[in-house]
């Protein structure tokens, strides 16, 4: 998988080659390539933004850097580009597993009040294009989206994680948040480990593992549990 990423602040997206990101570049999995869009200006002042048409707070991303830039990098084949945005779609698991089958993606990180609209349309015209978005806040821009984006999807890449097992038993994976997990010694500080946990029933383990799932996503994500009747034979009480 080739990642671009377009930003007037590359050095945000230093941590790439760190961890799990930067395994899998060694194991060449993952092909990242960060780029400066002032690179694409060609004024004195590298200029990449400028005021609102119809007036308004804060300036807006000027649409000919981004033009060219894109121009540039999809001439190299077809990909998908995601742009980071607080109006965009709610970024999940199900949509890293989307993004995981691509075989390129490039990112284009906003800052200030947005990115001019005509270059999402324009885009739009000629390749897959999605509005992302991390969460219902607001940052200085979508660089720490797109390192959020890149890591959730890069983890997700065929030959990436090591135990395979452990992708599919992880929150959010089956629609639950993840029941608690436990290590030695088998009491700490006075606490211990639920004894189920010690019994050796694999069967026991199993449905206490997805009892304490469900429990936690009903106490702290009930947006998560469809109309369903996984609730069916379980009592709800607050989780700490
Ligand atoms: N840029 C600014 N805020 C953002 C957010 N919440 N998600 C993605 N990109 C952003």
């Amino acid at each position: 998988m080739r990642i671009d990423v377009l930003t007037i602040f590359p050095d945000y997206l230093a941590p790439l080659e760190l961890s799990l990101a930067g395994k899998a570049r060694e194991k060449g999995l993952i092909d990242v390539r960060v780029h400066d869009l002032r690179a694409w200006t060609h004024d004195r002042h590298r200029t990449v933004d400028d005021t609102p048409y119809g007036g308004g707070a804060g300036m807006v991303m000027k649409p000919e850097p981004w033009g060219e830039a894109l121009d540039e990098l999809l001439a190299d084949g077809p990909a998908t580009v995601v742009f980071t945005t607080p109006s965009g779609q709610p970024f999940t698991q199900a949509v890293a597993r989307e993004l995981a089958t691509r075989e390129r993606i490039v990112f284009a990180c906003g800052r200030y009040e947005g990115i001019d609209q005509r270059v999402i349309d324009e885009v739009g015209s000629r390749a897959e294009v999605r509005e992302i978005s991390l969460g219902d806040y607001v940052l200085n821009g979508g660089e720490v989206a797109a390192l959020a984006v890149t890591e959730a999807v890069v983890r997700l890449v065929p030959g990436f994680m090591g135990n395979a097992e452990s992708l599919t038993e992880e929150s959010h994976e089956d629609g639950l948040l993840e029941y608690p997990v436990y290590t030695k010694p088998a009491s700490w500080r006075g606490l211990d480990v639920p004894p189920v946990l010690l019994s050796g029933d694999h069967a026991a383990i199993a449905a206490w593992r997805r009892d304490q799932a469900v429990r936690r996503t009903a106490a702290r994500r009930p947006d998560l549990l469809p109309a369903s009747t996984l609730l069916d034979d379980v009592e709800i009480r607050p989780v700490e």
